[in-house]
């Protein structure tokens, strides 16, 4: 299982030391194919090595350096030693106005860097209401310009109505759009959207679930720990 951890706009680069260090004493435990990946926040980068846990960026700039004020680009990323990245993420897409070609190029940009890349999809609540065909269509328009064949890449699936809201989706939501994603991507594909201990053995449980994206019950060590021990 992979076990990825997207803090967003959460935790200071003192917090993030501390949460690290406390993960990494546990993590001797975990089993040898689980992958832990931690995306905190741009910032509390650069201070923590670790040989179980792979640190990486939730967003950066599709270029080297230049005139892009507020951005950080791949002359940063590379002092900072990242080689894995966030990109397609329903915040960045609704909030931060990322279109669909703004993510495909940052997808190109990054994958010819060779880093691992996350990238996520998923639907409204109003297109999930209209059901599986229409979900469909939108989670495949979101891999146009996308090379779904890339060997770096994990696709996350995350539904918009079940992130941060508590409500994950039912086990037989996730098995149906995993299932008919399968059938499309050939990599590993996680599930984000409320997970939480809650309901981690009944996700992890679903055979085309090979890992899950979290992010408010990845902002504390223990509540992490219990997904990853679970
Ligand atoms: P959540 O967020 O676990 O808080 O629902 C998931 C995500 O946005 O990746």
């Amino acid at each position: 299982m992979i076990y990825a951890a997207n803090f967003k706009t959460n935790h200071t680069r003192q917090s993030t030391k501390e949460y690290l260090s406390k993960l990494e004493l546990q993590l001797f435990k975990k089993k040898p194919e689980d992958k832990i990946y931690i995306f905190p926040p741009l910032t509390a980068l650069g201070n923590f090595n670790s040989r179980n846990i792979t640190l990486g960026v939730q967003n950066a700039y599709p270029v080297e350096k230049g005139a892009y004020t507020g951005e950080v680009g791949m002359e940063q990323l590379a002092e900072l030693r990242v080689k894995a990245i966030l990109i397609g993420h329903s915040e960045r897409r609704d909030i931060l106005g990322e279109s669909q070609e703004l993510v495909a190029r940052k997808f190109a940009f990054f994958k010819k860097q060779g880093f691992e890349i996350i990238y996520c999809i998923g639907e409204s609540l109003e297109i999930r209401e209209q059901g599986i065909d229409a979900v469909m269509e939108h989670l495949l328009s979101q891999f146009e310009g996308i090379d779904i064949t890339y060997k770096n890449l994990i696709v996350a699936y995350e539904p918009i109505w079940a992130i941060g809201t508590g409500r994950s989706a039912t086990v037989e939501e996730i098995t149906q759009t995993h299932n008919a994603l399968k059938k499309v991507v050939d990599v590993p594909l996680l599930y984000g959207g409320s997970v939480k201990g809650a309901n981690i053995d009944e996700i992890s449980a679903i055979k085309s679930v090979d890992g899950v994206l979290v992010g408010g019950a990845s902002l504390k060590t223990e509540t992490f720990l219990e997904l990853v021990f679970h």
